[in-house]
């Protein structure tokens, strides 16, 4: 795997496809196991959970459901802080067994803000999914109940995560090069 350049920026191979692919078989075995009995309702945080999404969803092979929910908060490599809802939810979540597909949680905030909103149409449960987590960066009281990786403070593209908007095809995940002059 080589390094790719976007905006002028450099990243390098940091977490492989197959490493991804494997990981995700182990979640959804967890996943599935705790929701034995329910009919549970993906919902999909738009845009860049939707590989993850995609494949968790697929590894989970029992009957359930998916639907989407765009929200923003980044621009360009830093947290705004300002969650902006984009696309609300459509379906009636009450006494569901929800599962909140996330990309990456960073600062925590666009969770806290999703998980809050959610937990008041009053789901029998709500949990967290997120293929990444920077534990460091966490500035909420929220805890992800499934996580694919934790990983430092470091900017990462690939694989749905994105760079105003481009990188988020590549099938691997790629870190930041450190600047050394
Ligand atoms: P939070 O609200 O700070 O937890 O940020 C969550 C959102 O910020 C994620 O869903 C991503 O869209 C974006 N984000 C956080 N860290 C990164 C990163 O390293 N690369 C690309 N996007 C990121
Ligand atoms: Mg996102």
């Amino acid at each position: 795997m080589k390094q790719v350049t976007y905006n002028g920026l450099t990243f390098e191979p940091y977490i492989e496809k197959d490493k991804i692919a494997a990981r995700i078989s182990e979640l959804a075995e967890v996943i599935k196991r705790d929701c034995e009995g329910t009919l549970p309702l993906f919902i999909c945080v738009l845009n860049g959970a939707f590989p993850f999404a995609s494949d968790l969803f697929r590894a989970v092979d029992m009957d359930a459901e998916i639907t989407f929910i765009r929200l923003k908060s980044y621009e360009g490599m830093g947290s705004t802080g300002v969650v902006k809802e984009v696309l609300g939810l459509g379906e009636n979540i009450k006494d569901r067994t929800v599962i909140v597909v996330e990309d990456i949680v960073d600062t925590g905030n666009t969770i806290h803000k999703l998980v809050n909103d959610l937990k008041k149409l009053e789901p029998a449960s709500v949990k967290i999914a997120t293929l990444l987590f920077k534990p460091e960066s966490l500035q909420c009281d929220v805890k992800p109940d499934y996580v694919g990786f934790a990983i430092p403070p470091k900017f990462i593209i690939g694989y749905g995560l994105d760079l105003d908007g481009l990188a988020r095809n590549l099938s691997d995940i790629y870190v930041l090069k450190e600047q050394h002059d």
